[in-house]
């Protein structure tokens, strides 16, 4: 099935003439309003590349995997709002700054979503984390949902919900239904995936145009059996067992 074409960039410090620098695909760009892709750095690309290649082993796909995650929840913590806070320095002098006022939570979509709860905990200290157990069907694609556990404070709450694939959506938009079920305000929410299907970021900008994604990648498509491509196949899989 003929895709269309990737985007490519020559990637590298700017000090570098061009032809020593190389091409690189980068991510799709989306016309969605509350979809927000990463910078295309070199250091993010270089990282998808390692979690990408089907011979990259289990330790590194982590290791990696957790680089990027790192960069997704610092991005996705801007997109929170903030207030001024003055504050006086050790040398006496004032520092106009800002603070974020409010509470936030994590939601994790079991089982991949969990992978991403240590690097929300890295840069929110105790910060309390629900889970979704949804599972897609390994045929049909079709997303079940088999459990959840959410502070019950949850309608209250940003929520930073989890999960590193955006395929067909199925899953995710889900996740969402159950946190607006809850009261959680859609424009309250905020989804943080390392790559997504462009079909997958339509869904979301087609039904939750209040939800804000962030995201490292969008990706070609989807194969015939749902997969994205080009991918990196079964991230719960290769984090958990392989
Ligand atoms: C994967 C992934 C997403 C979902 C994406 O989970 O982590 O949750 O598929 O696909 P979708 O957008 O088409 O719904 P899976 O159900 O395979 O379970 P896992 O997390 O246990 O690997
Ligand atoms: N889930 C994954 O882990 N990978 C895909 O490509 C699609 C769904």
């Amino acid at each position: 099935e003929s895709q269309p074409t990737a985007p490519s960039q020559s990637l590298g410090p700017e000090y570098r003439p061009a032809t020593q620098k190389p091409t690189a695909t980068v991510s799709k760009p989306v016309p969605h309003k509350n979809v927000h892709i990463l910078p295309q750095t070199p250091q993010l690309i270089a990282l998808l590349t390692m979690i990408r290649d089907k011979n990259t082993e289990r330790a590194d796909f982590i290791f990696y995997s957790n680089r990027i995650i790192r960069l997704l929840v610092e991005e996705g913590l801007n997109h929170l709002p903030v207030v001024g806070h003055e504050i006086t320095t050790p040398v006496g002098r004032t520092y106009a700054g800002v603070k974020f006022e409010g509470k936030i939570c994590g939601v994790s979509i079991m089982r991949a979503g969990e992978s991403m709860e240590q690097g929300l905990r890295d840069c929110c200290r105790s910060v309390r984390i629900g889970k979704i157990l949804i599972q897609r069907d390994e045929e049909t694609a079709k997303p079940k949902l088999y459990y959840d556990k959410l502070p019950e404070d949850i309608a209250e709450r940003w929520v930073l919900l989890l999960d590193p694939m955006l395929a067909t959506g199925g899953s995710a938009l889900m996740a969402i239904e159950v946190l607006k079920s809850r009261g959680v305000p859609e424009d309250h929410i905020l989804f943080l995936n390392l790559i997504a299907s462009p079909e997958g970021a339509k869904k979301f900008a087609d039904h939750f145009p209040k939800v804000r994604v962030v995201t490292a990648f969008v990706d070609q498509g989807l194969d015939e059996k749902n997969y994205i491509v080009p991918g990196l196949g079964d991230f719960g899989d290769r984090f958990y067992t392989m």
